[in-house]
């Protein structure tokens, strides 16, 4: 089977990319990255002398280029997206550009190509902030930031090219990821790198906002399980195995590193923060889907990676400031208390 990949330069797309390859020996792959910030070569230097594997630099947005890398494919994973809720609040047109007009792009090709399977692989932020209770797949859609809003509006487009155009289309919605890979201004790896330089992570507001985490490996084993078994028209959440507060995640995370209380930084709150996330993945599960990695097994195994990888996250720290990307736009209001 020959897949396109959209976006395997970046952090899920290289996970998901080198476990399809390793799964699938009959498989090759044409990943097409226009290798932004987010997107980095190295993350699958292993594969480059594997000729199942094939890097194209483009612009999902930009139809030729998406003409030139689905020729011959069978079916499309969609990953290539601007993907930090911060940098979304400074800025979404990139957000809009990539996100909603890269997609339509892709669906509008994918029909041309009569691809048989493609995956959209989005996000549980569409559902907003659920207070209580789990969200099911049916549920309206109440995006909160510029990214959701318009993960969102992309999900309501493969709906439509379902309906209209009979694209086989699948979204996928996965709670809040982490692994091997994951650049560091998203929370996890900020954390961990953060610490290892005797930094303080950023804390957003009161702390006490809940997130799902889901081993960046499981939520590819789920994609892979969704191509063969996934219906078309259809919509999966992808949850994790551990639903805990940001505070929890600081305490596992601090006591797994050995590290001091002190270095854990209240600042102002991120602008219409969610305050929960929650899944309800029985839809998934009823396919046959099971978790392989426990929370505190994969965080270790994280945590191992970052210390073992300091020559792939210094340089893109160096390059990017060591706060976080909201912290140091808004400098002064990094020491504000909540
Ligand atoms: P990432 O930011 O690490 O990587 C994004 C990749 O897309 C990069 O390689 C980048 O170069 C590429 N890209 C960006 N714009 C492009 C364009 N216009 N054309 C071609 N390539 C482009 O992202 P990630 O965290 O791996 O997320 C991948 C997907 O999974 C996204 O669609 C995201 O919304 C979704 N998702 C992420 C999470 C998470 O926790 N990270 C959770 C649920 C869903
Ligand atoms: P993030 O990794 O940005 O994912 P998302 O906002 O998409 O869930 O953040 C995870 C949680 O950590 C979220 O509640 C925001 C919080 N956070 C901080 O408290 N400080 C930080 O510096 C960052 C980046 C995130």
């Amino acid at each position: 089977m020959k897949i396109l990949v959209t976006g395997g330069l970046g952090f899920i797309g290289s996970n998901f990319i080198r476990h399809l390859l390793s799964r699938r020996k009959q498989a090759s792959v044409v990943n097409l990255d226009a290798l932004t910030y987010a997107g980095n070569p190295a993350n699958l230097a292993d594969l480059q002398d594997d000729p199942r594997y094939r890097w194209v630099k483009g612009d999902i947005a930009d139809p030729k280029a998406v003409e030139a890398a689905m020729a011959g494919a069978e079916a499309v994973v969609h990953f290539a997206a601007e993907t930090h809720v911060d940098r979304s609040i400074l800025d979404a047109s990139r957000f809009l550009r990539t996100n909603i007009v890269g997609s339509q792009v892709l669906f509008d090709a994918a029909l041309r190509h009569e691809i048989g399977r493609f995956i959209h692989v989005s996000t549980d932020e569409v559902y907003g902030s659920v207070p209580k209770g789990f969200s099911k797949e049916g549920d309206r859609l109440e995006p909160n930031s510029p990214y959701a809003a318009s993960k969102a509006a992309s999900d309501l487009l493969a709906r439509s090219y379902f309906v209209t155009h009979k694209l086989p289309v699948i979204v996928t919605r996965a709670s809040n990821n982490f692994g091997p890979y994951q650049y560091p201004e998203k929370a996890l790896p900020l954390m961990i790198t953060n610490w290892m330089d005797g930094e303080p992570f950023p804390l957003y507001g009161d702390g006490l906002q809940v997130r799902d985490w889901l081993y960046v490996v499981d939520h590819a084993r789920a994609i892979d399980l969704l191509i063969d078994k996934g219906q078309p028209g259809e919509i999966y959440n992808i949850g994790g195995t551990f639903h805990c507060n940001n505070r929890r995640i600081i305490e596992e995370t601090r006591r797994l590193m050995g590290v001091s209380e002190g270095l854990v930084k209240p600042v102002a709150d991120r602008p219409g923060h969610d305050r929960r996330y929650a899944l309800d993945c029985r839809k998934l599960k009823a396919l046959g889907f099971k978790h392989e990695y426990a929370f505190r097994q994969a965080l270790a195994a994280t945590v191992d990676w970052y210390r073992a990888h300091q020559s792939w996250w210094r340089p893109l720290k160096k390059r990017g400031g060591y706060k976080s990307y909201y912290s140091r736009q808004y400098g002064g209001r990094l020491a504000a208390k909540p």
